[in-house]
């Protein structure tokens, strides 16, 4: 599918952005090891959760639709064997977190991706598990897992990557003695914090690196959750808002976890106004609504360290916002956008090039000078959502009518993106 962007004028209005994409795959796998029934309200229903839920309920999970925003989850007495390989889509945050939960029940599956998926490394995974007694085979997918009795291990990640983290703590709940995983800076902790709330002990000691840790047969409650809005969708439209003249936008719903909002440090960064309103909770993990006001004169960032786990899913779209603002933005540190659904650095590059900006890249990162004209032109988002939607941003301000192929990736992650995208436009 194309996706073809004409400029506007600006971009305007309140969005309740899609609900998070991280959030819907844990509550599906939460609920699908819980003690008694759960109800999630407003889950993701893109793409990615939807091969989670569909992959669990191959394994026994059974869920029944109480509205077409609510469902309620059941989970087996014990996990069954798959009849077939299990198909994780798209989506990496389905295969990893899913095969801690696998490894460590008594049964056998395949897991299988798509072409995108099928490249990306499980290594990352595959090594920790094995160390934990995992019968595994494939360092890529396809990953054919027999479920075992795991033991505990302390486990230095050399990634900071919530999916390892994940995958780690998940096996762990069913592992002999205590397990612990050390990242050398903090990923987002939905893991955790879901877990914690649905009973489960999840220690952390933040004095030297980031250590989290869990006892081994510890169970959970089932749980009620609805879940926020995805900040990572939203970053389309809050970066759509702060480079259009006059734009400005209200965000509902959002989930604000600290270890999700980089972006809006990147904002404050630029001189971009951001407000944050009603502050709430939802299991765990913190809500508001956020306002996004554009600034006159937009500041260069300079993205690297810590801040990147925070933000890793919105670089492509930051270094759009990059090209507008007035002088050298750098993202460093950033190596693991080599191995999301595409290799982003080549990607975001060669298409910001092909628009007429200036891209310097690293093994680690990208330097981009701003501001610039955007000159619209031909995108090949090579079936990775997010390459998509951020060059349909980039499309808004360019002179011309920018085609993007490949943004049928979109459904992934953002169903409707074309519709908001509509409702937000002033022509
Ligand atoms: C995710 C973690 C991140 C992120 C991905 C979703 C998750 O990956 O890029 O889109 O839900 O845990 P890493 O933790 O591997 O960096």
């Amino acid at each position: 599918m194309n996706l073809s962007i004409s400029p506007i004028a600006t971009l305007r209005g309140r969005l309740r952005p899609p609900s998070d994409k991280s959030l819907t795959h844990r509550a599906y796998m939460f609920a699908a090891i819980a003690d008694g029934s759960s109800v999630v309200t407003h889950p993701l229903r893109g793409e990615d959760c939807e091969s989670t839920l569909k992959c669990l309920a191959a394994m026994g999970l059974r869920y029944e639709w109480l509205s077409p925003d609510q469902i309620r989850l059941t989970p087996a007495a014990e996990w069954n064997a798959p009849d077939g390989p299990l198909d994780c889509g798209n989506s990496g945050t389905t295969m990893r977190l899913m095969s801690g939960l696998i490894a460590s029940r008594p049964i056998e599956a395949t897991m299988i991706g798509d072409t995108s998926l099928s490249r990306r490394p499980m290594k990352r995974i595959v090594d920790p598990l094995r160390l934990m007694g995992a019968e595994i085979e494939g360092d890529k997918p396809p990953l054919h897992i027999n479920g075992t009795s795991l033991h505990a291990i302390d486990y230095e990640s050399p990634v900071a990557s919530a999916q390892i983290k994940s995958c780690v703590l998940l096996a762990g709940l069913r592992a002999t003695g205590v397990t612990s995983v050390r990242e050398p800076s903090l990923s987002r902790d939905h893991t955790e914090r879901m877990l914690t709330a649905c009973g489960v002990t999840v220690e952390t000691d933040f004095s030297d690196g980031f250590v989290h840790r869990v006892a081994g047969g510890q169970r959970l409650n089932g749980f009620e959750f609805t879940v926020p809005a995805d900040i990572s969708s939203a970053a389309f439209f809050m970066v759509a808002a702060a480079i259009l003249p006059q734009g400005g936008l209200t965000l509902q719903d959002l989930s604000i976890n600290p270890t999700r909002t980089g972006i809006l440090d990147v904002f404050r960064q630029c001189g971009i106004g951001v407000e944050e309103l009603n502050p709430r909770q939802e299991l765990g993990e913190p809500v508001a609504d956020v306002d996004i006001r554009p600034a006159s004169f937009l500041k260069p960032f300079e993205i690297k360290g810590a801040l990147v786990p925070r933000l890793i899913d919105e670089i492509p779209v930051l270094a759009v916002l990059a090209t507008q603002c007035n002088g050298i933005s750098t993202i460093r540190d950033a190596r693991e956008l080599r191995v999301k659904e595409s290799d982003r650095i080549e990607l975001v590059a060669d298409g910001l090039r092909a628009m007429g900006a200036t891209v310097e890249t690293f093994d680690d990162g990208l330097a981009i000078h701003g501001p610039c004209k955007l000159t619209a032109t031909k995108i090949e988002a090579l079936g990775d959502h997010r390459i998509a939607m951020a060059f349909a941003v980039a499309g808004l301000i360019a002179n011309g009518r920018t085609e993007i192929e490949g943004a049928e990736s979109i459904g992934t992650s953002y169903p409707g993106f074309e519709r908001d995208l509509e409702s937000l436009s002033i022509l």
